[in-house]
């Protein structure tokens, strides 16, 4: 079968069993199986493809695993991401907050990062990568998540990546720039979530009870470790613009920022 005939064979199968985004991810298991980028699909329509693989995938998507975990790695900023169970996917808007980091850091002379919480490294190894006088500091509990951002680092000499959890007292440099994308959502919001986002891991997701326990922590621990003009950035829950401003109570400024869909995504406090 060539990779135009897989293609075509693969929307059928994903459609008729009811799997949304049925061309997208047929597209994205053709080209991944065919060893090419979705854009090069015209060019490589004659290509040949293994089937064996192309139907493992293709069950896989069936089963409800998430395209990104059936491909194994995803597009994140600049970079590509390795993904699979016990990691979360890098989400689109959480590229916006490495822009804004970037942009600030631009102006720091080498740098000192602390990334909360990294999972695959999506945040601190991209900063690592577009600033290259920046050390960074890539903190993560999660065995099966830090095994992912191991992988994730290799070849980025400026990323130093700790397996702890940040409720802990972690003896670290103070940073000029703190950054997290912590689990935000209420537990008992995580059952209704779509069955996609459910294979992802519930560390990964669990806030707590009012989704805050992450903020609270970083306010009262990690503020210390701010030097004088450090800056903290966050990633939070399009509902949490209000309540984080109350929450933040360490620090001076707190300033709200939307993301590209217009909702309050990101967060940029100054002690
Ligand atoms: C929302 S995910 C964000 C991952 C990554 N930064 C991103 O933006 O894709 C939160 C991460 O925090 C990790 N985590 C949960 N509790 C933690 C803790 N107490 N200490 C450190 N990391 C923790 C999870 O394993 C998960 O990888």
């Amino acid at each position: 079968m060539n990779v135009k005939e897989a293609y075509s064979y693969s929307v059928s199968f994903l459609g008729a069993n009811g799997v949304d985004e049925a061309d997208f991810k047929a597209l994205t298991v053709v080209c991944h199986v065919a060893g090419i980028k979705n854009n090069e699909y015209h060019a490589h329509r004659d290509d040949f493809v293994i089937t064996r693989q192309l139907a493992d995938c293709l069950w896989k998507l069936k089963s409800g695993e998430p395209l990104q975990y059936v491909v194994g790695k995803w597009d994140f900023y600049e970079s590509e991401f390795y993904v699979g169970e016990g990691v979360l996917i890098p989400r689109p808007e959480t590229e916006e907050l490495v822009e804004l980091a970037v942009k600030q850091l631009k102006t720091v002379d080498a740098p000192v990062i602390i990334d909360l919480c990294s999972g695959s490294g999506c945040i601190g190894l991209s900063i690592a990568k577009a600033v290259p006088s920046s050390k960074v500091y890539c903190i993560e509990k999660s065995k099966d998540a830090f095994e992912y951002l191991k992988k994730n680092s290799d070849g980025i000499y400026n990323a130093i990546l700790i397996n702890d959890d940040i409720f802990n007292d972690i003896d670290i440099e103070q940073a000029d720039l703190i950054i997290s994308n912590p689990p935000y959502i209420k537990t008992d919001v995580l059952q209704t979530l779509q069955d996609e986002v459910k294979k992802e891991p519930v560390m990964a997701l669990d806030g707590g009870t009012d989704g805050l326990d992450f903020y609270r922590v970083i306010n009262d621990k990690w503020s210390k470790k701010l030097k004088p003009n450090g800056v903290l950035m966050l990633e939070i829950g399009e509902d949490q613009g209000k309540t984080i401003i109350d929450v933040l109570s360490d620090f001076n400024s707190v300033e709200v920022l939307k993301d590209m869909y217009g909702n309050d995504r990101m967060v940029v406090a100054k002690i």
